[in-house]
């Protein structure tokens, strides 16, 4: 979906669907003009209790004369007036709008302005909307149906400002990168193992000129003592791959910010098998390591002037001949040995090396974004991604870039309290903790290869993907991120 802003008598511009915010029971600005230009229908519809009062309540109208527009779509976002309320409208909006048959839509900005949020929060916040809901994962559909809509036009009086215009080029590159994290995500473990992965992180750096990319081999990992992750993928046919990202935007002695994405391209539990049902979204188990790939082309479109590193821990988890019993005892890259107690528990195997390996970049912070465990499904569900970290200003940071943006964490313990639960009769831990408190415990494991730097980890089992008739990878916490590094750069 192309966005452009337009200058431009609203009733005068020519499209398929004109978006008409309304805030309560008031049609404001322009769009009493427009009542007037369709005789009071609008102001009719709003009083008749045509449309809805609650936020998200739409009414789709044809229009006969009047406007050049071929219909209006009336959305409401609330009285309030509050970010929440305007992105649950414009959701609501965009999802009808990408239902139907138009091809250029319109959306009338002047009127929501003046609301409870920033002047450039609309502009985001539609832009975000119109990409997000026009997402379709039709690739291996016979007969694909593609969204018609493919353009949206911005219209407000004047023309835009600078800062409109950079607000509109941030909301892009991000919407791109919430939408290459989801197509990630959606792709069957068949197709994206971790090979697709690291072709995937090497296309992204082609094109950007400040974007590097660095591919570990099994060979490399077992040179550098990566036991625990190759521990992961010893029963695949798949190679595991270590894949680094790298993106050059501030001063070369900047210490950058670093990323470290769970990509497990398909999580079978290994020789502790999954149960059958629902074990196809385990594919899923790779959202962690799409969000660094995602976040990290946002960062580069958008030319974030700060330097970050994604690193990718990508493996396959299978059970085979060749796979790890439970019971095995290995040593990480960090010389700590760990019992598997459970093969199904190998998140935090294959993180564990790669947080080792990320000290080797003198970080400003390293992030960890994992669909660690089903327990913190249990805790949270979807709305809040759990939160862990052993920085207060690291982890304050994260959760005031979820409020902001909507795609919240919520802080967990790390307490010492809970350490003891990975105790190992015959290594230094075990990889699992017993059935209490299963999110804590694992992010307990992986504080203890987390010492040299501020860190934290995201678990975003219960909010990477929907399961149910609506299935499919939500880009989440591409936003979330996004946001906290451009707070980086100020
Ligand atoms: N990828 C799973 C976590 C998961 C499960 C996410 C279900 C979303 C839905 C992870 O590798 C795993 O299997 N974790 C185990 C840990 C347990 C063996 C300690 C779990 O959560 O059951
Ligand atoms: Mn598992
Ligand atoms: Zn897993």
């Amino acid at each position: 979906m192309k966005s452009t802003f337009r200058a431009q008598d609203p009733a005068k511009h020519a499209c398929d669907l004109l978006l008409l915010p309304v805030f309560g029971a008031a049609l404001k600005g322009r769009s009493q003009d427009l009542d007037a230009a369709l005789g009071g229908l609008l102001t009719r519809c709003v009083a008749q209790g045509d449309l809805g009062k609650s936020a998200g309540a739409t009414l789709l109208l044809p229009v006969q004369q009047g406007l050049k527009a071929a219909r209006v779509l009336l959305f409401q976002c609330g009285t309030e007036g509050t970010l929440e309320t305007l992105r649950e409208g414009l959701t609501a909006a965009f999802t009808l709008a990408c239902k139907s048959p138009a091809k250029s839509l319109a959306l009338l900005l002047s009127d929501a302005q003046g609301t409870g949020y920033e002047e450039d929060g609309l502009i985001v916040e539609a832009v975000l909307a119109a990409h997000y809901t026009a997402y379709r994962f039709q690739r291996y559909l016979k007969d694909p149906k593609p969204v018609a809509a493919t353009s949206l036009a911005l219209l407000q009086s004047g023309r835009a400002s600078a800062a409109q215009q950079k607000a509109l080029a941030r909301a892009d590159a991000l919407a791109r990168g919430i939408a290459l994290t989801r197509t990630l995500g959606d792709e069957p473990g068949n197709v994206c193992h971790p090979t697709y992965l690291a072709k995937e992180a090497q296309r992204i750096a082609k094109g950007h000129a400040k974007m590097s990319v660095e591919v570990l081999s099994e060979a490399e990992m077992k040179r550098l003592g990566m036991g625990a992750f190759l521990a992961v993928s010893a029963g695949s046919a798949q190679p595991g791959k270590l894949i680094v990202l790298r993106y050059r935007g501030g001063p070369r002695t900047a210490a950058p910010h670093v990323l470290v994405g769970k990509g497990i391209t398909f999580d079978t539990g290994g020789i502790s098998l999954k149960p059958g049902p629902g074990m196809d979204e385990m594919k899923f188990d790779m959202c962690g390591a799409a969000s660094v790939l995602g976040t990290l082309s946002a960062v580069a479109e958008a030319g974030l002037p700060l330097n970050v590193i994604g690193v990718i821990a990508a493996a396959e988890n299978m059970p085979s001949g060749v796979a790890t019993r439970p019971g095995d005892i290995v040593k990480t890259l960090s010389g700590q040995t760990v019992e598997i107690l459970n093969t199904d528990a190998e998140g935090r195997l294959v993180l564990c090396d790669a947080l080792t390996y990320a000290e080797r970049f003198k970080p400003a912070s390293v992030v960890d974004i994992a669909t660690l465990t089903g327990a913190a499904v249990i805790a949270l569900g979807s709305p809040a991604t759990a939160l862990y970290a052993n920085n207060d200003a690291l982890a304050t940071a994260l959760l005031s870039a979820g409020e902001e943006t909507g795609d919240r964490a919520w802080r967990m313990p790390l307490w010492e309290a809970y350490q003891k639960q990975l105790k190992s009769n015959f290594a230094d831990m075990a990889n699992i903790g017993g059935r209490e408190a299963g999110s804590v415990t694992a992010a307990c494991f992986l504080a203890r290869f987390t010492k040299a730097y501020p860190w934290a980890h995201l678990d975003i089992a219960g909010s990477a993907w929907r399961t149910g008739g609506d299935k499919g990878a939500t880009g989440r916490p591409v936003r979330l991120l996004m946001r906290y590094l451009e707070a980086q750069c100020a």
